[in-house]
């Protein structure tokens, strides 16, 4: 890796964040980098120093086999350790760090006229009323909670007290379908559920117990949050949980369609996003930091609970949507809290920057020091509106690539050490050894393209898949032996940089959300006049990609059931996978086998007519009908 010296336009951090920055230079960033590979033993535990540990490690930081001819794939992370999450993201800052009085959060609520502020004291308070609450109710350590909250105080208070008690948090997005929702809870076989009775997003109530339970309220089964709470005593002796233990179940989409329960553990998972999050957003502790995202995916569980909350920090929790009540929302939060550090995600930037700059102007973004993006490839158009227009020239825009899988970043700029190019993830975080590999599983050395693969662990990456290790290794492990295979594609440039070019299977990410072509397929044939649906990516302005379905029919005189079909998708999974286009297609290219052509597919959604060779396929003259119905569609 090279300081890059490169024609096109970067963008170096800025000197007065340079000043104190905890990484302050493209040279520091290099000499721990090199540490954090040569000596990770060393590296890890001055990580873990500043933690609380009630016993400490026996075995090394980190362990691992990452080779399925070898053995079982494992990765084990301070042995014989003892600790206990919620201990050190609360207690420690209360009992030790004299963070009591400090805002945790600054909740701000769907409407404007609806907010409260959270003092870390106050959170530990209620965090061991609820720790009390489901102990109560029989919750034992390492049981399984389902959780589906909007973004509200309460959602936190949970994950952190199921945390505290040694259970296995599983948080289901509350935007899921009952039967996404319903799938969830038992894969995971959770025995209690937390729910709200209903939530505004925007203008729209959305009846969550109604969602959870067709019937009315139990008398026997359901109590309500207030009354028990008030009633549970405000002390509660934290479990002291092994190393190695599970922290929480998080869902994603999974290529075969059906969901894979992503298990992440204490320790591991605890340096690792505390760590990425002192570093990528440079924090210093008069931060007013805001990830707009929801817990309900791993961007909410690592940047808005554990990474914030483990390093002490004051963090913004919004409840609404940027564009309610009304465009400028997003800005008007930023002046009313002074926000510091802001992470959004790219669909969000495109959609704001329709509106152009007027909403903007009206705010005072003057607080602002560094941006992030996270979720798909940011497009250069948007990063530069994003740097010029909402961080005024002066934030540097970090662009984090990571997944459910791997806890937390790890591709990522350090805003005060990384020149950055629009559009690149830059360079490996501490730990981590990226490598690009061809289709025989050759590594690629110097300007490249490829397979993006890791050849090691890092703390905070995924232990298994709840009850499928056999899965885990398949999907992870199996077609490179000795590399963890994230699914994307990647590019290395001249500079070393490393730009994701998007899913390598059959996945496709909408709006920041990751789904399977398969699960919508699956959506689409449960209904009962459908005989066979394929589902294929199409670029979209604001979400990035978006969902292209063709369908048959089983009896081809049936007339339009577009909307049926929409509405089924939307009942089946939820409203993220709403498909924008249903072509009603007479067939689908085959090969004489029988395979589906989604090449082909995807070059009809995109409309783009130089299909190349379509010698392999059972009847062409499919592709020439498809082609000409396609308007109907499009
Ligand atoms: O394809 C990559 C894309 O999102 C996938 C992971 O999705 P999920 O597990 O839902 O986690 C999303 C939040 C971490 C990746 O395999 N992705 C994520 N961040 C980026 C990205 N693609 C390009 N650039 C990114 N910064």
């Amino acid at each position: 890796m090279v300081v890059p010296e490169s024609q096109e336009k970067m963008y170096y951090p800025p000197v007065e964040l340079q000043r104190n920055a905890h990484v302050p230079d493209f040279n520091s960033y290099l000499v721990m980098y090199k540490k954090s590979l040569e000596n990770p033993e060393a590296f890890w535990r001055e990580v873990a120093d500043e933690f609380f540990w009630k016993k400490p490690a026996t075995g090394p930081m980190l362990q691992h086999n990452f080779d399925m001819t070898k053995g079982n794939i494992f990765v084990n992370c301070m042995e014989g350790a003892k600790t206990n999450m919620c201990y050190n993201v609360l207690d420690r800052h209360v009992k030790e760090g004299k963070l009591g009085e400090k805002v945790a959060y600054y909740w701000e609520g769907n409407s404007p006229d609806h907010h409260m502020t959270i003092t870390y004291r106050q959170l530990l308070s209620h965090v061991c009323r609820c720790a009390n609450v489901l102990k109560q109710m029989g919750v034992k350590r390492g049981d399984r909670v389902s959780i589906y909250l909007p973004m509200i105080p309460e959602l936190i208070v949970t994950m952190l007290a199921c945390a505290r008690i040694g259970a296995v948090h599983s948080i289901v997005f509350a935007g899921f379908s009952s039967e996404s929702l319903c799938e969830r809870i038992m894969d995971a076989q959770s025995s209690v559920l937390v729910t709200a009775d209903g939530v505004y997003r925007g203008e729209k109530l959305i009846n969550l117990k109604q969602i959870s339970d067709e019937t009315p309220w139990e008398s026997e089964r359901d109590v309500w949050w207030d009354e028990v709470m008030r009633d549970s005593p405000d002390e509660c002796e934290p479990e002291w949980m092994d190393a190695e233990d599970p922290l929480f179940i998080l869902y994603t989409s999974g290529s075969t369609g059906k969901p894979k329960g992503v298990v992440h553990t204490v320790a591991g998972y605890l340096l690792y996003t505390s760590l990425t999050f002192r570093y990528v957003f440079d924090h210093h502790p008069d931060d007013v930091y805001w990830c707009t995202a929801d817990i309900g995916w791993i961007t909410g569980h690592s940047y808005i609970t554990y990474g914030p909350l483990a390093n002490g920090a004051t963090s913004v929790l919004f409840e609404g949507l940027p564009v309610h009540p009304h465009v400028g929302r997003f800005w008007e939060i930023i002046e009313k809290y002074k926000v510091t550090k802001f992470y959004t995600a790219p669909t969000a930037i495109r959609l704001l920057m329709k509106y152009g700059q007027e909403p903007l102007r009206k705010y005072d973004l003057s607080s602002l020091r560094i941006l992030g993006t996270v979720g798909e490839p940011i497009n250069p158009e948007a990063w530069r509106w994003y740097h010029e227009v909402v961080g005024q020239g002066r934030c540097p825009v970090v662009d984090t690539f990571w997944q459910t899988e791997t806890g937390g970043h790890v591709l990522t700029p350090l805003p005060a050490a990384t020149p950055l190019k629009p559009g690149s993830a830059t360079f490996p975080f501490f730990g981590v050894e990226p490598a690009i590999l061809n289709e025989h599983g050759e590594e690629l050395e110097g300007v490249t393209e490829g397979y993006l693969v890791f050849r090691k662990p890092w703390p905070g990456i995924m232990r298994t898949i709840y009850k499928n290790q056999e899965l885990f290794e398949n999907t992870y492990f199996r077609k490179f032996p000795g590399f963890y295979v994230t699914g994307d594609g990647c590019r290395r440039d001249k500079d070393g940089y490393y730009w994701i070019t998007g899913r390598i299977d059959d996945m496709l990410n909408v709006s920041g959300h990751l789904m399977s072509t398969a699960e919508v397929e699956a959506a689409l044939m449960l209904h009962q006049s459908v005989s066979e649906a394929a589902v294929v990516s199409r670029p979209h302005k604001v979400k990035g990609e978006c969902l292209y379905c063709f369908v048959t029919l089983k009896d081809r005189k049936n007339s339009d059931q577009s909307a049926v079909f929409i509405f089924s998708v939307r009942e089946k999974i939820g409203p993220i996978a709403t498909p924008d286009f249903i072509q009603n297609a007479p067939a689908l290219p085959k090969t004489r086998s029988g395979k589906i052509m989604r090449r082909i597919l995807r070059q009809i959604a995109r409309n783009e007519k130089d299909l190349g060779d379509l010698s392999t396929l059972a009847d062409p003259k499919v592709v020439e009908v498809l082609f000409n119905q396609r308007s109907e569609a499009a």
